[in-house]
């Protein structure tokens, strides 16, 4: 059961009674300051729903997820909300947006992975967009209730995504103990001639 924790109703509902008090409302804040207010924003990994709501509150968000029992918890308690069946790895959707969100999501993935990803992050972004996400800082990678949980420090995260993004913010935060996340904000480089 585990190793499918986010995919069964149990461990969705574990998560969301675990989680309850965490949202992603200061990094949610400071990803504002660059996004023009009638942004089109894609949430990557929305979970529960808790950063969703509040990104709700200012621009029109698009929420996915891989897991189906994550996704039906969302349209229940979000009617009128938007919500994909999408993989972080190749996000996959014939669409763009202007911003592209995720609260410790990134982590789940591979460093392979995490390339693609950042690479179809800029394909599905229009000229100038902003990405947001954060990471648990560290090293190397374990694994946490049957899930890969990788650990990146700002080095790493710098040398993957600039290539594709101009780097905005990369800073350390806390979320349960001092400078155990990172968040990064980036802005697409349009200009892919040198990619
Ligand atoms: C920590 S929760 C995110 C919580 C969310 N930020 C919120 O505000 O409630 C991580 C989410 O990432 C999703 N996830 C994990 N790996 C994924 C992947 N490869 N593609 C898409 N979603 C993924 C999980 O199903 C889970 O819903």
């Amino acid at each position: 059961m585990e190793e499918n924790y986010y995919k069964t109703i149990d461990s969705v509902e574990e998560y969301i009674r675990l989680a309850k008090d965490v949202n992603g409302s200061d990094l949610i804040e400071k990803f504002k300051r660059f996004l023009p207010s009638n942004a089109i924003i894609l949430e990557i990994g929305t979970g529960p729903g808790t950063d969703w709501n509040i990104l709700n509150q200012d621009y029109t968000v698009i929420g996915s997820d891989n897991s189906q029992d994550f996704l039906s918890h969302l349209v229940s308690s979000n009617p009128s909300g938007r919500f994909v069946e999408l993989n972080a790895i190749t996000l996959n959707i014939d669409e763009n947006f202007d911003g592209l969100y995720s609260n410790k999501v990134m982590h789940y993935l591979k460093d392979n992975e995490l390339i693609n990803s950042i690479k179809r992050q800029h394909e599905i972004l229009n000229p100038d967009g902003i990405i947001c996400h954060s990471f648990w800082k560290g090293t190397g990678s374990e694994i946490f209730k049957g899930l890969f949980v990788n650990y990146h420090l700002e080095k790493v995260l710098r040398e993957y995504f600039e290539k594709y993004f101009e780097i905005l913010v990369l800073e350390s935060y806390a979320e349960f103990e001092e400078a155990d996340s990172l968040l990064l904000i980036g802005q697409k480089k349009n200009d892919t001639s040198t990619i």
